[in-house]
């Protein structure tokens, strides 16, 4: 069911919860200081309960009431990169439900870069939202795609596509060098030019898997297989499979065959709506040119990463 901001603001104060747009993905939010609305929000994604989650805030100073913002690196990636696709994890205030932070002494804040959002966060306080899909589906990057999971009679805020298509940045900012625990469209290089140090994105090894609960767990996987498409492969097209292009541009072309011509920013924002627009025409095998080195596009670190977690094995 589609909601006006005013509506939706009225629904989180009464403690439900409400789908929200934002550049990135749909969140399915919650009052940030309503145990019985996220107990709502972690029963309707299925979502396991120690995977903690994103507070979204409409400014700095509501961040200020959830975490220890005391350190100038905050102060200066806030100011750069909100709003906009950037989560930072921050040691957390006392008053924080433990149910927001899976019992962590961090919490993880951002401010969305979307007018409708920011105008019911303004009216409602701090909303705590994962993305609005059902645990181990892709992220949903129209309204469409939240319904399709809940049922028409979850509440959403028409904000149209998201114009980003993959989750945020996700920064850790509560040890003793900054972190990258999940890669998005601001890359490392874009913050380490705004704080002047070094930051770290190794893989997920033991200490970050402890760090980021949320990449222990399967996701962002369509019911289709997704694999790359082999190099020596031959360049016939099969009907039932979902052929995905961004550099080469193939004689063998169909409506099956999909090509993004070095438009990189666009592949990332279609990529999931491809993904559930393959199971609904019940394809069977989503196929993916590989993709280049990360200088050719900033955004092709994050693809790579969701991609690579959709690749069956
Ligand atoms: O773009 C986004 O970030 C979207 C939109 C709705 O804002 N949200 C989103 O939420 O992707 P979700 O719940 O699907 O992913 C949140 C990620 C998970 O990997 C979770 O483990 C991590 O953030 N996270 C949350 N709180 C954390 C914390 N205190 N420490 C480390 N990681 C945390
Ligand atoms: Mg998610």
């Amino acid at each position: 069911m589609i909601i006006d901001v005013q509506k939706a603001a009225e629904i989180l104060r009464s403690e439900d919860v409400v789908a929200l747009p934002t550049e990135t993905v749909y969140g399915l939010a919650a009052d940030a200081s309503s145990i019985i609305a996220l107990k709502k929000v972690f029963d309707l994604k299925q979502r396991p309960a120690d995977n903690p989650l994103i507070v979204h805030v409409a400014g700095i100073s509501q961040a200020h009431t959830m975490a220890d913002t005391g350190t100038n690196d905050f102060l200066l990636l806030a100011n750069e990169f909100w709003p906009g696709p950037l989560t930072l994890v921050l040691p957390k205030k006392p008053g924080v439900l433990d149910i927001i932070t899976a019992g962590l002494e961090t919490v993880a804040i951002r401010m969305p870069d979307h007018p409708k959002t920011l105008a019911v966060i303004e009216k409602s306080g701090p909303v705590a939202a994962p993305s609005a899909n059902r645990s181990g589906k892709p992220s949903p990057t129209r309204p469409e795609h939240v319904l399709d999971d809940f049922g028409d009679d979850l509440p959403v805020v028409d904000g149209g596509t998201c114009s980003v298509g993959l989750e945020s940045t996700v920064l850790d900012l509560s040890g003793s060098t900054p972190a990258i625990l999940r890669p998005g469209k601001i890359t490392a290089d874009e913050i380490e030019e705004i704080i002047g140090k070094k930051v770290s994105a190794e893989a997920a090894g033991n200490d970050q898997r402890r760090r980021s609960p949320g990449t222990r767990y399967s996701h962002y996987k369509p019911s289709a297989s997704v694999n790359w498409i082999s190099p020596t492969s031959s360049q016939t097209h099969r009907p039932g499979t979902l052929y995905i292009y961004h550099t080469h541009t193939p004689t063998d072309t169909g409506n099956n065959v999909i090509l993004f011509e070095g438009d990189y920013l666009e592949f990332a924002k279609s990529l999931y709506d491809l993904y559930r627009t393959a199971d609904k025409k019940k394809y069977k095998y989503i196929l993916i040119e590989p993709l280049p080195d990360a200088t050719l596009s900033p955004i092709i670190p994050a693809l790579l990463n969701r991609i690579q977690r959709s690749v069956s094995n």
